[in-house]
């Protein structure tokens, strides 16, 4: 497993790291037991994979808790996370505070290793830096969390509003950002400023469902055709991607996300759900292996060097 170091935590962590939430839940919500995605966390980890996240909102945090109850505790970073809006009102100090406490007893630890923020939109931010930020401070000095981190909201900040803000405070040493082959707003705008200020990353929605799902890429490609944002003539075929894979390149779409995502500048981290031991041992292998081409590279430029937003929904059903 290749490893890296998290910006200026200092942690060092498997680029593959274990997404706790998403789609998947671990495949809770496709129906696993909580048994199944137990042995599923431990598959990643006696996989090499040693960055996990999960949050209070997911539902898998005592899973992760009772996957990590046989290994010693500093062989994995643990990630959680607490929204800053619950039942409807925004996020107290006391609430934080109860959330901490609730993550130690369900991941069955004394301490979170980064502690974020999670789906801070660029509205909400200032309001978790006053009301939320002293208390996530005081857990800091009291040892139950080493870092901080913000997740941004995706689909709701396209250009990174949140994290760009986040990055210029310097509270946070961490932050999550959505990032793939058709949304590759970071890379300009967000990725220069996380590596300067030696914020860490962890990639969301490198694959997510567009890059899972072959009729949802194809549909999603003939939208952008329509309205002239990519060339009209991808219109017409039902593997838009697919000139990524061939010898020599990926084995398949999915696998070229993954590996688009990881060896981009300024990524260190990328995340993936999945309720599959399968598709956990490709997504690792995928995640293992060297840069796409510089051929490939430059046609996903030249043909989708227009496009942004792609990949951070569900497919409408
Ligand atoms: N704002 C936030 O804080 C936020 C928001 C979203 C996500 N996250 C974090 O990011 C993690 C990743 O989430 P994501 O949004 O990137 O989506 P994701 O949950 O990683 O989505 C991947 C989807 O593709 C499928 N999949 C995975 N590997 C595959 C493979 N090799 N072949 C085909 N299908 C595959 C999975 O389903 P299968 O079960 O079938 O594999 C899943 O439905 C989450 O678990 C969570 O930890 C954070």
């Amino acid at each position: 497993m290749h490893t890296t170091t998290l910006g200026r935590t200092g942690l060092r962590v498997s680029v593959a790291g274990l997404g706790c939430g998403g789609f998947s839940r671990l495949g809770l919500s496709t129906g696993k037991t909580a048994a199944e995605a137990t042995a599923l966390v431990r598959l990643a980890i006696d996989s090499g994979i040693t960055l996990i996240d999960t949050a209070a909102q997911y539902g898998t945090e005592e899973i992760v808790g009772e996957a990590i109850r046989h290994v010693p505790r500093d062989s994995v970073v643990l990630a959680t996370k607490c929204l800053t809006v619950l039942d409807g009102a925004p996020t107290t100090a006391a609430r934080l505070a109860e959330s901490i406490e609730a993550s130690l007893r369900a991941l069955g630890t004394d301490y979170i290793d980064v502690f974020q923020l999670h789906g801070v939109s660029p509205e909400r931010y200032d309001r978790a830096m006053t009301d939320l930020l002293p208390e996530l401070i005081r857990a800091r000095e009291a040892g139950k969390i080493r870092f901080l981190g913000i997740t941004e909201s995706g689909g709701n900040d396209r250009s990174h509003t949140m994290l760009q803000q986040a990055v210029t405070d310097g509270v946070w040493d961490v932050g999550m950002v959505a990032f793939n082959m058709l949304h590759r707003t970071a890379s300009d705008h967000l990725f220069p400023a996380t590596q300067a200020a030696g914020v860490g990353t962890l990639v969301m929605h490198a694959v997510r469902s567009i890059f899972a799902r072959p009729d949802f890429l194809a549909a999603s490609i003939r939208e952008l055709a329509a309205t002239g944002v990519v060339p009209a003539r991808l219109a017409a075929s039902d593997a838009p991607l697919d000139f990524l894979v061939h010898a020599g390149g990926a084995a398949s779409v999915t696998e070229a996300a993954y590996r688009f995502a990881r060896h981009s500048a300024g990524v260190d981290v990328v995340l993936f759900g999945t309720g599959s031991a399968d598709h956990l041992r490709a997504n690792i292998e995928s995640l293992n292996r060297p840069p796409l081409p510089a051929a490939d590279l430059a046609e996903l430029l030249d043909l989708f060097g227009n496009v942004s937003g792609l990949g951070l929904e569900s497919p409408k059903s």
